[in-house]
């Protein structure tokens, strides 16, 4: 398989803050990667990355075989779809404006602007007659987050940045805007790399997972290899606290 994404011995440091300390990983085509790891371990800073938003210290950065530093980064950023951590939508703009801005930017004709609009509002489970014109205030925590992905999705971007995307949600919905995301992503097959601290959204989400540490990359691997075989102390204790947790509660009930 092709490798959609490419970093190597990325570094950022922000006047003394060491986010990221040289990782290096690999996305391939298609695939979804979960970037897993607490607060502060640099998991933001590695996609506005990939995004250009930030520019490295140093390191590479390919995306389809190019180094992104070497290209207009207005460009890079439209080719990419990116669901930033906290929702992000303007405030002042409609559920369909705050949906289509990547579409307008671009230039899009009215109506082929209303109709993928529609379909991708479709596709996150908000009606667009309903939800189109209403403005973010007016939608709850859950559906504001749909409408997030669906500006991600509008201008179908081969790879997708999901920061935390369902951070902010209660259990429940969670749980459905991530079976959502995973039937979704049989029918559009993109290249993913999904944020989180939640090693069991990690589990439910990847093809393989990258465990961060203090911006070290602890281990990368699927969900059995990281499980079979973990490669630090790090790792072992995130796989043992849910474990742990579990068994608290069986022997609670
Ligand atoms: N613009 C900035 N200036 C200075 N320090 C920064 C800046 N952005 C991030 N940092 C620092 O870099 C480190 C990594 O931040 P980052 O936002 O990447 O973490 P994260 O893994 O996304 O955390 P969270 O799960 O809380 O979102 C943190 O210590 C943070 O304080
Ligand atoms: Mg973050």
């Amino acid at each position: 398989m092709e490798k959609a994404i490419e970093l190597i011995d990325v570094r950022k440091h922000f006047n003394g803050t060491h986010a990221v300390r040289g990782v290096s990983f690999e996305v391939l085509d298609g695939e979804t990667l979960v970037l897993l790891g607490s607060s502060g371990c640099g998991k933001t800073t590695i996609l506005k990355m990939i995004n250009r938003l930030i520019e490295p210290s140093s390191g590479v950065i390919r995306i389809n075989g190019k180094d992104i530093l070497g290209q207009d980064p207005i460009e890079v950023r439209r080719s990419i779809g990116y669901a930033i951590q906290g929702i992000g939508l303007f405030p002042h703009m409609s559920i369909a404006d705050n949906v289509s801005v990547v579409l307008r930017l671009k230039g899009w004709p009215e109506d082929k602007k209303r109709d993928r609009t529609g379909e991708v509002l479709d596709m996150v489970g908000l009606e667009p007659e309903t939800f189109g014109p209403r403005y973010p205030d007016e939608l709850s925590g859950g559906q504001q987050q749909r409408a997030g992905v669906a500006r991600a999705l509008a201008a179908d971007p081969a790879i997708l940045l999901m920061d935390e995307p369902f951070g902010a949600l209660d259990a429940v919905t969670r749980n459905v805007l991530q079976q959502e995301l995973l039937k979704l992503k049989q029918t559009i097959k993109k290249t993913i790399v999904f944020v989180t601290h939640d090693i069991f959204e990690a589990f439910t989400l990847a093809d393989r997972i990258a465990v961060l540490h203090e911006g070290r990359l602890q281990q990368i691997g699927t969900k059995e290899e990281i499980i079979s075989a973990p490669k630090t102390e790090f790792v072992k204790d995130l796989l043992l606290r849910p474990i742990e947790q579990l068994k608290d509660f069986k022997e609670a009930h």
